[in-house]
């Protein structure tokens, strides 16, 4: 592809007037990049859309895949912040029922005292998190295994009525949303659910904040809707059991427009910024939150991605993204109180080893060779060489005749005072 690249744009610029541009350029280069820099960066234009936001971000990735380091400073904060799936997936809400607005303390498991990034351990809290079968993973598309057989997940019963409404809860580590009964999905023939609750992770104003990652880029945030296999009754029974909990997940991106499905959730946030608060919200459409493309998905076996860190749940991460728009995903990470006078955020779990396994994918998930090689060749070199070349071209031909004429009025005038001339030189010399 490089090849490809790079021929067609050569053969332009080696043409014999393009070399003395070349030239022309070389002089003019250093007040070049200024105009580049502009033209690229002005955050300031596109202001509310972070879509920027979202590539500085993959470029600082590899820091951010620990949590812990990546935040001193928010990190005093962060430390007792983040949470998720456990604590929603052991707890069922519906058991404690109305906890009221207390405290973590309430929590009598003991896998509710752990938090992100700090101590204890998580292995501490419990055993299962050292276990060599962990979520959530970094994606590698082209190493995943395509299989056919993978058909799209089907949803029953997700389009919710306001009435009876929803209890939305900040549990500390993340928002929770439960959900009723009725919610019926299937990964495929015999691969039957029921929706349990659905939670989010998120980063901050200006890191992402998703759980897996794909080839090593985190997503702003997350969603999981946390699934019991319809041969299990109670989450409790099936945890490790192989496939006896499923994740549906999917990433949320910035998008020019505002998504009214979460906006249901988000413009409800500020009701429940303290920790173990919640309040109710009228039912809704729970496959809004997800994306309209079903069908494209990875696959793989991990974890619960908080402690107890059980082992035997079956991921299925999309790969439509959500779109939200800045402003929302801005709510999403900026609204919510944690522990100990800490910001909910950064509540995502570190990628954590593959020891072995593999990702199916539900697509031929090869990376389009087409795609970059067309940005490359055409975006970057061609069309702005092409139009520097004009530019450039327009100003030497524009200098070359400036100075033509500079010449030949400096030739004209000499030619004049040519006699009077050599006597002044000659009488100065000898002088
Ligand atoms: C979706 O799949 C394509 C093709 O493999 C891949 O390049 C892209 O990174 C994937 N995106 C997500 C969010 O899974
Ligand atoms: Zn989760």
């Amino acid at each position: 592809m490089a090849s490809l690249c790079s021929s067609p744009g050569l053969p332009l610029l080696i043409s014999a007037p393009t070399v003395q541009l070349l030239l022309f350029l070389l002089l003019l280069a250093p007040s070049h990049p200024q105009s580049l820099t502009w033209m690229q960066g002005d955050p300031s234009v596109e202001g509310d859309s972070s879509g920027e936001n979202d590539p500085l971000r993959e470029e600082e990735l590899p820091s951010e895949e620990d949590p812990p380091d990546i935040h001193p400073k928010p990190r005093e904060e962060e430390d007792s912040l983040r949470s998720e799936d456990l604590s929603t997936v052991k707890s069922p809400e519906d058991t404690q029922g109305h906890q009221s607005s207390g405290h973590k303390d309430k929590k009598g498991d003991g896998h509710d005292h752990w938090r992100y990034g700090g101590s204890p351990s998580w292995p501490q809290v419990s055993p299962a998190c050292a276990g060599r079968f962990q979520s959530p993973v970094d994606i590698r598309p082209e190493l995943t295994a395509f299989r056919q057989a993978l058909g799209p997940v089907q949803l029953l019963g997700f389009e919710l009525q306001p009435r009876p409404e929803l209890r939305l809860r900040n549990n500390g580590h993340t928002v929770q949303l439960s959900l009723p009964p009725g919610l019926e999905m299937a990964l495929g023939p015999g691969r039957e659910y029921r929706a349990q609750q659905l939670h989010l992770h998120w980063g901050t104003s200006d890191r992402p904040g998703s759980e897996h990652t794909v080839d090593g880029h985190r997503f702003p945030a997350e969603i999981h809707v946390v699934h019991l296999n319809t041969a299990f009754s109670k989450v409790e029974a099936a945890l490790g059991r192989p496939g006896g909990l499923a994740v549906l997940a999917a990433f949320l991106q910035e998008g020019p427009e505002e998504n009214s499905a979460y906006e249901q959730l988000l413009s409800r946030l500020d009701e429940i910024t303290e920790e173990g608060s919640e309040t109710w919200i009228p039912g809704l459409d729970v496959s809004a939150l997800l994306p309209s493309d079903l069908s494209r998905y990875f696959q793989y076996e991990g974890s619960l991605t908080t402690p107890p860190c059980t082992q035997g749940v079956i991921w299925t991460v999309f790969n439509q993204t959500v779109k939200l728009s800045a402003r929302q995903i801005h709510t999403l990470s900026s609204s919510l109180w944690g522990p100990g006078d800490s910001r909910l955020q950064l509540n995502f779990r570190a990628t954590q080893p593959l020891n072995g396994r593999m990702i199916e994918a539900s697509f031929p998930a090869e990376v389009p060779s087409s795609p970059e090689p067309v940005l490359d060749c055409f975006a970057t070199p061609f069309l702005p060489g092409d139009i520097l070349a004009l530019v450039f071209g327009l100003l030497f031909a524009a200098t070359s005749v400036a100075f033509l004429v500079q010449m030949r009025q400096q030739h004209r005038s000499a030619t004049q005072k040519g006699v009077s001339y050599s006597p002044a030189e000659m009488a100065e010399t000898g002088a």
